[in-house]
């Protein structure tokens, strides 16, 4: 059964929930912030404002100014924290060495995980950031929400927290940067109860899951990654929030091969949104993008002077697998030997669609590198079907959960459990047979070594049987 929640979805109402009024979050003049100085001096840190790009260092000052100028009854932790925090930072520049303590177990009650405990090694110089723990929120899928949702979000940090928050981190989730211990219960139960948000994951457990925007605006979506990433957030309550496993899992939704959250890199388990059927050709469509009608890659490099489009150079020829050729003005694909690169589509969306019978990939494995180096995930199911509740996913998730926690050391990603143990034994633990699919280069892969059992009649023969056949 695909999960049911117990209580409604409420439209947050900023206007009923909101704690500060508007002159209070716009305390500041663009002229006060000019001559604004943090308490310490911070030379090396104000250099990373400099450039084009946005920077932290600009946005934290906006921060240690708002909060210089609020009421003392407005904020629950102390005023200083935005300012010591830049302080400390350009102390670790100066001496080449971080200044966060990580570890000593703090969280909510109930939680394993969802709360990264900080403290500073120079509580002295430092005091507001003696204690300065991150709170993981898990993020609602593909990230959407409203700017109800959002200032609610904020008002709660601003006033319990630093109000420094990072939108978002790696895994997906928005990041609570810097509180107190003594916080860390009321922020949990005013995120459940009143915002109906949860924390996300962190540890050894399983990590918030994350998606790409998927069917809710993409066309490319092969399935629904909105409500595959809701199902199995909700299903694995209990791994996400207890941590049991060796060391980090995390799943992350793909709608198609062109890999909008990068699971392929960055998830132990990837799901990419693929098809078995053909590439949908539009020929009216294709001749008008070689007539110059319809602008190639949605117009995505109209600015620049590339000439006239060219079919043959900037789509065919660029074929990973050179399944594709023009016949009598037609364009052509070879569907068995399409390796569903996306490329083809993204360049003549209005003339190639994904196929209808549509589906997942699900690859294994990938990491970043802190151990021997970052990799990338596995082929391992070239495809399955996936629909609510999605039962077929989530029994090869428990197979790969108990292998990994029975045979896993500790801290050992399940990228490396595959690696240490190769291949053939991971799809044997699955019931899987090797596949053409799973192999990029057929004699740089690692050879699959028969067992006697595999091959028909064993490896016993009659000799004199054999020489009848093959003269000597
Ligand atoms: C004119 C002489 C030879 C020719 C034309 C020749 C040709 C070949 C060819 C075509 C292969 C297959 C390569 C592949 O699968 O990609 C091969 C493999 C092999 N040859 Fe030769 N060979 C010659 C002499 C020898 C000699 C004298 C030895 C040993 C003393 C030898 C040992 C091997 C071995 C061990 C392999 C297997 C390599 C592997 O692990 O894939 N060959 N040879
Ligand atoms: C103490 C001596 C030796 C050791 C420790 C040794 C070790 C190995 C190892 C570990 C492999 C790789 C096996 C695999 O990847 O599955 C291998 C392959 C091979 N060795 Fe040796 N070897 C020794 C002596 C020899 C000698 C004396 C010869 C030839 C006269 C030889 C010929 C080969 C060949 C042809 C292969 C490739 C087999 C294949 O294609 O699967 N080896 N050896
Ligand atoms: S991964 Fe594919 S389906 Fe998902 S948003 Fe990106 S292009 Fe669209
Ligand atoms: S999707 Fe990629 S591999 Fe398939 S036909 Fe198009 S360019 Fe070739």
């Amino acid at each position: 059964m695909a999960f049911e929640p117990k209580e409604e979805q409420k439209e947050l109402k900023y206007d009923e929930l909101r704690i500060y009024k508007d002159e209070e979050l716009n305390n500041y003049t663009d002229e006060e912030l000019k001559s604004f100085k943090v308490k310490h001096e911070i030379p090396d840190v104000e250099e990373l404002e400099k450039g084009p790009w946005p920077s932290f260092v600009a946005d934290a000052k906006r921060e240690a100014l708002h909060r210089q100028k609020l009421a003392d009854d407005r904020m629950l932790i102390d005023r200083d924290v935005v300012d010591d925090m830049l302080g400390q930072l350009q102390v670790s520049f100066d001496e080449g060495e971080t200044h966060w303590k990580h570890g000593g177990i703090v969280g909510v009650f109930g939680y394993g995980g969802g709360v990264i405990g900080r403290y500073s090694d120079l509580q002295e110089r430092f005091p507001s950031i003696a204690h300065f723990h991150t709170l993981r929120v898990n993020q609602p899928a593909s990230k959407f929400y409203n700017t109800d949702y959002l200032k609610c979000l904020c008002d709660l940090w601003e006033y319990r927290g630093s109000g420094l928050m990072n939108m978002h981190g790696s895994t997906g989730d928005i990041i609570f940067i810097g509180t107190t211990t003594e916080q860390l219960e009321p922020i949990f139960y005013e995120l459940g109860h009143v915002l109906q948000q949860d924390l996300g994951g962190s540890g050894s457990n399983l990590r918030t899951p994350s998606c790409c925007l998927g069917r809710a605006r993409c066309e490319w979506a092969c399935y629904d990654t909105q409500q595959m990433c809701y199902e199995l957030t909700h299903y694995y309550q209990d791994e996400l929030h207890r941590p049991a496993f060796p060391y980090k899992f995390k799943f992350k939704f793909d709608g198609c091969p062109n890999c909008c959250v990068a699971s392929i890199a960055r998830s132990d388990m990837s799901f990419i949104g693929t098809w078995r059927d053909n590439i949908r050709i539009d020929q009216e469509a294709v001749q008008a993008y070689i007539g110059g009608e319809i602008a190639p890659n949605g117009g995505a490099h109209a600015g620049k002077d590339w000439g006239k489009f060219d079919i043959q150079k900037e789509v065919i020829d660029l074929c990973p697998t050179k399944c594709m050729w023009m016949e009598d003005g037609k364009l052509m694909i070879d569907d068995k030997e399409c390796t569903r690169c996306m490329h083809c589509i993204n360049v003549m969306p209005q003339a190639l669609r994904p196929g209808t019978d549509t589906g997942v990939s699900i690859l294994f494995g990938a990491k970043a590198p802190i151990l021997e180096g970052a990799q990338m995930a596995t082929l391992t199911v070239p495809f399955m079907k996936v629909e609510e509740p999605y039962d077929n996913v989530k029994e090869l998730v428990e197979k790969v959960w108990d292998w990994w926690m029975e045979e896993g050391k500790n801290r050992e990603r399940l990228g490396e459990l595959i690696q240490r143990y190769g291949i053939p034994k991971f799809l044997e633990m699955l019931d899987l047979p090797p596949m053409p699919q799973m192999v990029k280069e057929p004699r740089s892969n690692p050879y699959i070594f028969w067992k006697e059992e595999d091959v028909p009649g064993g490896f016993k023969r009659d000799i004199n049987d054999y020489r009848s056949r093959h003269k000597r």
